[in-house]
């Protein structure tokens, strides 16, 4: 006797939702937030702190969205 015969078969997998990591605790700031600000053409952390209504405040985090924003900022051809 087969306990799970078929019963997961053409299953869809459920997918992990968006987890929200926080790249700026002081402000509550998420990496989707400051990816979709990137994608919107700004490329400084000032800025993007500033759209999202808030500015540095210990500094930790400056190193880690510095990061974020080359990475997610178009490359020249
Ligand atoms: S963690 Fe971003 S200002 Fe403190």
């Amino acid at each position: 006797m087969q306990k799970h015969a078929g019963c997961c078969k053409g299953v869809a997998t459920a997918r992990k939702p968006e987890s929200p990591m926080y790249v700026c605790i002081c402000n509550a700031l998420r990496q989707s937030q400051i990816e979709a600000l990137v994608r919107e053409g700004l490329r400084c952390e000032k800025q993007i702190y500033r759209r999202l209504g808030c500015r540095p405040q210990c500094g930790t985090c400056l190193p880690v969205a510095r990061a974020l924003i080359r990475e997610a900022a178009p490359q020249p051809a």
